[in-house]
């Protein structure tokens, strides 16, 4: 099967796509940006050269978007005459609601739960090095029970992809983790484990944990609840490690708080829920940065 892929965003998880298009044999090249040198070195060392191929300027079909969320709708704004009711999107993001506000002509969109870890620093003599620092799983959906076509020969390449018919709550049980740890974990400035460690974090903890519960049982009829159990064994399975939001704001970059507890906060605003928890914590994390 010969597809042509477009790379929107070719940092940390977009070069990780890269490298599997092109396993598969996909023929890719960035978007928006010229040819790019990566070197990706995974976990067990193996390290790979990669020349990424400049935008060739044609109509886009087949996009991966891993530009960071609020990265998304600048970055395809100068794409809109090449994207049409037929280009596929596979949105390659942590968070929810990044693309709420697309204007016309809508792709058809395919969701992604990633779970990997990678960082990337400057590569001598120009371009990025990509560290991938564990390789876990990464989830694709749409919502429908079978994926493309294409899917099948890509899931050959790239180990631990799996297609997800119920993408929307894993997404949700993602976001969960994601908008207790990382918030606490950058305003305290601390690793995941020291949530648990803290005891004065708990009471916060637990209440951003309770009311994504009372949310999620809400919108999703299948919600399990017990976001808190689960938050405690993703701190405690990844005690060591710094996350993404703490690493953001240490870094001095904009976080993705807009798109994890904001999301929360505009999803629950809709049915008139009020959060106030995620409400204070979202304040907090916009005065350790600007957005
Ligand atoms: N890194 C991880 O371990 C990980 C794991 C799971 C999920 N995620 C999620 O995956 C998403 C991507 O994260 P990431 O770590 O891969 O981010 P990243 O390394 O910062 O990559 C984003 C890329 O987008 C590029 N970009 C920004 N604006 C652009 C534009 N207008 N046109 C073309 N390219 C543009 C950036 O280029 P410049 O550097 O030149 O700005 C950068 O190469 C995020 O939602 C993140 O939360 C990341």
């Amino acid at each position: 099967m010969s597809l042509h892929w477009h790379i929107l965003g070719a940092g940390n998880l977009g070069t990780l796509a890269a490298f599997y298009l092109r396993q598969a044999g996909f023929s890719m090249c960035l978007a928006g940006r010229p040819e790019a040198p990566r070197r990706l070195t995974f976990p067990d060392g193996r390290s790979h050269d990669l020349l990424l191929p400049g935008d060739d300027g044609a109509p886009i079909r087949y996009l991966i978007l891993a530009t960071k969320a609020a990265q998304s709708l600048p970055a395809l704004a100068p794409l809109r005459p090449r994207l049409g009711t037929g280009t596929t999107l596979v949105r390659l993001q942590n968070g929810l609601g990044s693309l709420d506000h697309l204007p016309p002509p809508h792709p058809h969109i395919i969701d992604a739960v990633a779970n990997s870890g990678a960082w990337r620093e400057p590569l001598p003599g120009g371009g990025e090095h990509i560290h991938l620092a564990a390789e876990n799983t990464t989830l694709l959906g749409d919502g429908h029970s079978q994926p493309p076509s294409w899917f099948g020969t890509l899931a050959d390449h790239w180990p631990q992809l799996s297609w997800r018919p119920d993408i929307r709550l894993q997404q949700w049980l993602k976001l969960s983790l994601n908008a207790v740890i990382n918030p606490l974990t950058a305003l305290y400035d601390c690793d995941n484990g020291a949530l648990l460690a803290d005891s004065r974090l708990q009471p916060r903890f637990g209440a951003l944990a309770e009311e994504i519960d009372a949310l999620a049982r809400h919108l999703l009829p299948e919600w399990p609840g017990e976001t808190a159990a689960r938050a405690r064994a993703l701190a405690q399975a990844t005690a060591g490690n710094t996350s993404s939001m703490r690493a953001d704001v240490r870094a001095g970059r904009a976080t993705e708080i807009h798109y994890i507890n904001g999301y929360l906060l505009r999803q629950a605003e809709q049915i008139g829920m009020a959060l106030p928890e995620h409400q204070r914590i979202v304040a907090e994390i916009l005065a350790l940065h600007r957005p």
